[in-house]
């Protein structure tokens, strides 16, 4: 537990509605936010405040979600809850609470659609709550445009009397600028009662969850609530175009950050996308056009673009350059030079000072260092030690298509390959070799030794002219 109490919290995420209107065949919560789908953002926000569980609760499309979140295992415990069919926020509550046997302390409960939520803020509302002593607690938002959200309705004396829907206000709530980001605090099992009296009596016929707030003022129970600091903080997604506004908030503070924080020149704002995840070191430059999205982590004095994309798990060093590249679960050291146009990929390991040019493609390969690939290769499934130079148009053959099996390139420090060579896998060249350019290379190459496999070259002198005279030339109009 990060809160100062230590009683215990469990998370909720409602993630079981249609969204119908992201007009999408795929649930809502599973579209992706810079890299990361909106229920991973959430669970990561809700898991950094360790609760002893976390409930899901899945309706539309129930077995993409539970496949999703069992392919992306993580370290929290947690359990899904079917609901169906959808009745409403209070009624997806509901469906957790065979699961809470005699658990009493309080459940942190969140709507599955608000992917910039960070865990602090959740963190600050568990703890006010547990300090208080509080049956309900809810954060709200102060905002220009109500838009479709819930208002929140407080009483003479400021306290927060109840929330009404969209739907369901009178003219004058209508204007109200106080509006429901549907994050919570109720403490269990004081609130069960009040989830069990729920009607649906009111314009959607759904059990909502919002009106516990009404129930629990009744029953003289403490409410208690905190306006966000930051009101985008907590956006819900609805639509394509909340969707893209969210990508666009998430970016801006990123990058934001990278600037202010971190001492990293942006150069572009408008043509970066970096996701909150990637760390980047003091000095470094990132040029126009980068997609920098995963567990990255960049080194100092780096200077990443133009048009450079990375994913997944990418760890740069210190001083390295990548031009126009994509970059894709990939180490590289210090000092390298990658790029125009090269292609890293799958658990691909470079060391310091390499140069990986232009049109090259590197797969589940190490390359030690100072070894450079200049040009125009493609390096799969293969060692390669230091201070080697690949040719331009090197190429590891390292598929067989009628078996499918893959085989290593093994090359030593020193070797070097000359222009067009092919090395058929399995293959190892030795320390120092040299293969000729133009070879096709099946077997290993002993340390030292030169490899050439290739029709021996024979000039016919005089060919030219005599062709000449034998052809007659075309006429010229
Ligand atoms: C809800 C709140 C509203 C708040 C808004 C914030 C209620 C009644 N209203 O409205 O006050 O301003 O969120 O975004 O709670 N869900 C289920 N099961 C259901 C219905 C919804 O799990 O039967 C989940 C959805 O997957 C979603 C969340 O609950 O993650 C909110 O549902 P949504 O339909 O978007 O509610 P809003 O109308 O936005
Ligand atoms: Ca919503």
């Amino acid at each position: 537990m990060t809160t100062s109490s230590k009683a215990p919290v469990r998370a909720v995420i409602l993630a079981a509605g249609q969204g119908k209107r992201m007009k999408s065949a795929r649930a809502k919560v599973l579209h992706d936010v810079l890299g990361k789908s909106i229920i991973t953002r959430i669970i990561d926000a809700v898991d950094s405040l360790k609760p002893e569980k976390i409930h899901v609760v899945i309706g539309h499309q129930a077995e993409a979600v539970e496949n999703y979140l069992l392919a992306n295992p993580a370290l929290y415990p947690f359990s899904t809850h079917l609901q169906s069919p959808q009745l409403g926020t209070g009624h997806a509550l509901q469906q957790v609470v065979p699961d809470l046997g005699d658990f009493k302390g309080t459940l942190l409960v969140t709507v599955g659609d608000t992917p910039l939520l960070s865990g602090k803020t959740l963190g600050e509302l568990v703890t006010r709550h547990q300090a208080e002593h509080a049956a309900v607690s809810l954060l709200t938002a102060v905002v220009d445009d109500a838009k479709k959200y819930g208002r929140i309705v407080r009483d003479r004396d400021g306290s927060v009397l109840k929330i009404v829907e969209d739907k369901d206000t009178s003219d004058l709530e209508k204007h109200i600028k106080e509006v429901n980001p549907a994050i919570y605090c109720f403490e269990w099992p004081i609130i069960a009662k009040g989830l069990e009296s729920l009607r649906n009596d009111n314009q959607q016929k759904e059990y909502y969850l919002t009106d516990l707030i009404a129930w629990a003022r009744a029953q003289n129970l403490i409410v208690s609530s905190s306006i966000v600091g930051d009101w985008r903080e907590v956006i819900g997604i609805n639509t394509r175009l909340e969707l893209v506004e969210a990508m666009h908030l998430m970016r801006d503070k990123v990058l934001t950050d990278l600037s202010l924080e971190s001492g990293v020149t942006i150069i572009d704002r408008a043509s970066t996308w970096i996701s909150p995840e990637v760390e980047i070191g003091e000095d470094s430059v990132v040029l126009p056009g980068c997609h920098l999205t995963g567990e990255i982590k960049i080194g100092r004095d780096c200077v990443i673009g133009p048009h450079t994309v990375m994913q997944g798990k990418v760890v740069v060093g210190n001083r390295t350059v990548i031009t126009q590249s994509l970059v894709v679960n990939t180490q590289l050291g210090d000092d390298c030079r990658v790029g125009p146009y090269a292609h890293l990929r799958e658990h691909t390991l470079v060391a310091d000072k390499c140069r990986v040019g232009n049109f090259v493609e590197l797969k589940k390969s190490s390359v030690a260092s100072n070894t450079n690939v200049s040009h125009l290769s493609y390096i799969g499934d293969a060692e390669l030690g230091s201070n080697v130079n690949i040719g331009a148009g090197t190429i590891t053959a390292n598929y067989d298509h009628s078996t499918g099996i893959k085989s290593g390139t093994v090359i030593a420090d020193g070797a070097s390959t000359g222009s067009n060579s092919v090395l058929v896998a399995p293959i190892k060249l030795g320390k120092q070799s040299v293969v000729a350019a133009g070879t096709v290379a099946t077997k290993d190459v002993p340390d030292g030794a030169l490899a050439v496999a290739r029709v021996r070259q024979e000039n016919k002198e005089g060919w030219s002219s005599r062709k000449k005279g034998k052809t007659s030339a075309p006429s010229v109009s």
